[in-house]
């Protein structure tokens, strides 16, 4: 019992961050148009991830768009502009995505 409540721990540990991001994206209507592996309104972050693996600027051009919204990369429908979104929470967000695997 000791011990399966320490694994426990260990899990919960590790996994906390990613937790806080999707509460993050949760908190800021993210989820309202996007799920992590399946296409809602926009692409799922699974996807966003593959696009853009091993490109070293895709935080940066992400949490841009994020606050900026845009259209035109994966399909007709557009993001609106995320006012709600500052630059420190835009990048976290994108870093976040961007490591959905
Ligand atoms: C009203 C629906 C809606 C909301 C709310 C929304 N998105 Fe999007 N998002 C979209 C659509 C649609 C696209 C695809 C745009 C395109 O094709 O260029 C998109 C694209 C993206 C992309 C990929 C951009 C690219 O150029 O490849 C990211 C990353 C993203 N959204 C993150 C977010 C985050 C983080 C939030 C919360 C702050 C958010 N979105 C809120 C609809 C939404």
């Amino acid at each position: 019992m000791k011990r399966t409540l320490l694994t426990l721990a260990a899990a919960l540990t590790v996994a906390a961050p990613a937790m806080a991001d999707l509460a993050l994206a949760t908190s800021k209507n993210c989820m309202a148009c996007h799920a992590v592996d399946k296409k809602v309104v926009g692409p799922s972050y699974k996807d966003v991830a593959a696009k853009y693996a091993g490109q070293k600027d895709a935080a940066d051009k992400l949490a841009s768009k994020i606050i900026k919204g845009g259209s035109g990369v994966w399909g007709p429908v557009p993001m609106p502009a995320n006012a709600q979104v500052n630059e420190a929470e835009a990048k976290k967000l994108a870093t976040w995505v961007l490591a959905q695997k």
